[in-house]
């Protein structure tokens, strides 16, 4: 079903239209926005004031022209109930209680609370995550998860063809040296009888990059183990097996633990497309050598200094790098997987590569921007409350799966000092489920471009904008429906939701609301967008409680149905939003 916000903009832009006879007015020029008071209507039209400098009239007028030529019935149904002119030409919409009471009605009875657009013909590959093997997975790596797992399930939730990959940092000239050393000191790794962890991983990974400076003889077999890998030597090759499989259990733990599932789609997947990359860029005239290096030039990409930044594909020493990897992946993505649109998600400090990538493959001719559309998703720092850049611990290695429990054990603490009476096991499970939600409700409701502050203590309050409120006013919803003790399956089939109370109406309105923040999020991929949708969601619940009686009321059926609705739209954002539900707390 369509939005109130593009019911609006259709049913605006007709009246522009007929009230100045030109149906050539582009629907870009109404403005249809939330308004800013309650006291102002649901809706505000702010078109007057742009289209009486193109008219050359009095936007007063304007709006006055609009207002008489709006249709305030749609398909038969009242749609919007008054319209009032105010200020210099804003004109206020108030949405008809009725209309509003249906459309709840419909949410509350489709599988996909009214959506009905479908997109499967569309495809989005989102790459996110992505750590880099033998190294420990960074505070950053974190975000790119939680906010890459976020847009996935947008995309899901809306019927795309979605592809998550993890575009895993698993090849380059630095696992030569790993493998060198692992031969010399701890052979055993590699012929299987001895076992071992990222974290001893990173320690070897650290002295053999040591080594490997200090050491020529030393540099001169790793170089020839990269060489050994590359031409696919067979043993050589499994012991990148055996590294690569020892990082991916640790990254396994951090996914199992956030309840995010990701195909895993490496460099290595594109290493034998590199030599054809740069070849076909060659060919297409597309390489400068720079200091012996494959470049590629393009205006626009400079430095302090005003000069070219070049793209640098293959290296002096005939090593393809980590973007010739992109430049194959966006090919890949576009050719293979025939994506419609591809979503990268990395810290903001990426973003110049990106760009660089993105015009380098249209200039290719591997990428149509009017065809498929490519997102850099930058994202800010992660910090302490000392404003630095936050460390797990204090000490040398840092293990991202440590703040994970540190927050459950965390939320444990709370529940205990809250004296929830629970069995042990459900107390673990509540516990795991607070922590969680509460990490990844503290990173998507911060503005992703600008960098957060993590503090347990904040992430985890009960009250303010985080999970546990949401959660708790979603415990609250099915603590009521308990308490009437009605069956709610009996309800909507029998009884339609009234809204008479202007709290009840405010309610009905941010839950009609639910799809047209989901379409901006998915335009502009800003997760915070639906976190305060659901903050407001639930304030809105709260003040309907507060103002409204359910139990014994003579609107007792319809509140309780207006409850479910709320809690079903909760739940269900809180799904995009990768957070899991409670049913107590
Ligand atoms: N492994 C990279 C890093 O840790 C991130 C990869 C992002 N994706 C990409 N296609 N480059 O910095």
């Amino acid at each position: 079903m369509i939005t109130i916000h593009n019911q609006l903009q259709q049913s605006f832009l007709r009246a522009i239209q007929q009230a100045f006879s030109d149906t050539s007015i582009q629907p870009a020029l109404v403005e249809i926005t939330h308004s800013t008071q309650e006291k102002f209507g649901h809706y505000q039209c702010n078109s007057a004031m742009k289209l009486s400098k193109i008219l050359k009239k009095n936007p007063r007028e304007v709006a006055e022209a609009i207002v008489s030529n709006l249709n305030l019935v749609e398909d038969g149904q009242p749609f919007i109930e008054k319209c009032e002119i105010a200020g210099p030409g804003f004109i206020n919409i108030s949405i008809d209680t009725n209309y509003l009471a249906n459309r709840t009605q419909t949410i509350l009875h489709s599988a996909k609370l009214g959506m009905t657009e479908s997109h499967q013909h569309e495809k989005v590959v989102i790459d996110f995550s992505s750590p880099n093997t033998a190294k420990e997975m960074q505070v950053w790596h974190l975000r790119s998860t939680i906010i890459g797992d976020c847009l996935a399930r947008l995309f899901e939730f809306l019927d795309y063809d979605v592809l998550r990959l993890n575009h895993v940092g698993d090849w380059g000239t630095a696992f030569g040296m790993l493998i060198a050393y692992l031969k010399e000191e701890a052979p055993g790794i590699l012929n299987g009888t001895q076992q071992t962890d990222l974290t001893h991983l990173v320690t070897w990974y650290k002295q053999a990059k040591k080594r490997f400076d200090e050491d020529a003889a030393f540099k001169k077999r790793s170089q020839l183990e990269v060489v050994a890998i590359q031409s696919g030597d067979a043993s050589s090759l499994h012991a990148w097996e055996i590294i690569c499989d020892i990082s991916r259990r640790a990254y396994q733990e951090v996914y199992d633990l956030l309840d995010v599932h990701i195909i895993e789609r490496g460099e290595s997947f594109y290493n034998p497309m590199l030599a054809d990359v740069i070849a076909d860029l060659e060919s297409k005239q597309l390489i400068t050598i720079s200091d012996g290096a494959k470049c590629v030039m393009m205006p626009g990409f400079t430095n302090r200094e005003g000069e070219i930044l070049p793209l640098i594909v293959q290296k002096s020493d005939g090593g393809f790098n980590y973007a010739a990897t992109d430049m194959a992946a966006i090919r890949h993505r576009v050719q293979e997987e025939k994506a419609n649109r591809i979503i990268y998600i990395t810290d903001a400090g990426q973003s110049m590569h990106f760009q660089m990538v993105f015009k380098a493959a249209e200039l290719a001719g591997y990428l149509n921007p009017d065809k498929v559309a490519v997102n850099h998703i930058g994202f800010g720092l992660v910090l302490d409350a000392q404003g630095k850049k936050f460390k797990t611990r204090s000490s040398e290695t840092e293990r991202l799966v440590d703040l994970l429990h540190a927050a459950i054990n965390k939320a444990k603490d709370i529940l205990i000092e809250r004296q929830v009476d629970m069995s042990e096991a459900e107390l673990n499970e509540t516990a795991k489920v607070l922590g969680i939600n509460a990490i990844k409700y503290a990173d998507l409701s911060n503005n992703r471009s600008s960098d957060y502050v993590f503090s347990y203590d904040r992430m985890l309050k009960f009250e303010g904008n985080t999970a546990a409120f949401l959660m708790y006013s979603y415990v609250r919803i099915n603590g009521i429906k308990r308490k009437v003790g009605v069956d709610i399956a009996t309800l909507k089939n029998s009884v339609t939701i009234n809204l008479q109370h202007p709290s009840e109406i405010a309610l009905a309105l941010q839950v009609n609301q639910f799809d047209e923040t989901l379409d901006v999020m998915a335009k502009d991929l800003f997760p915070h967008r639906l976190t305060e949708y659901l903050f407001n969601l639930a304030e809105k619940f709260n003040a309907f409680f507060r103002d409204c009686r359910v139990e014994g009321d003579p609107a007792q059926d319809s509140r309780l149905l207006l409850a479910e609705t709320v809690a079903t739209v909760l739940k269900q954002g809180m799904n995009i939003l990768g957070l899991k539900v409670v049913d107590r707390m």
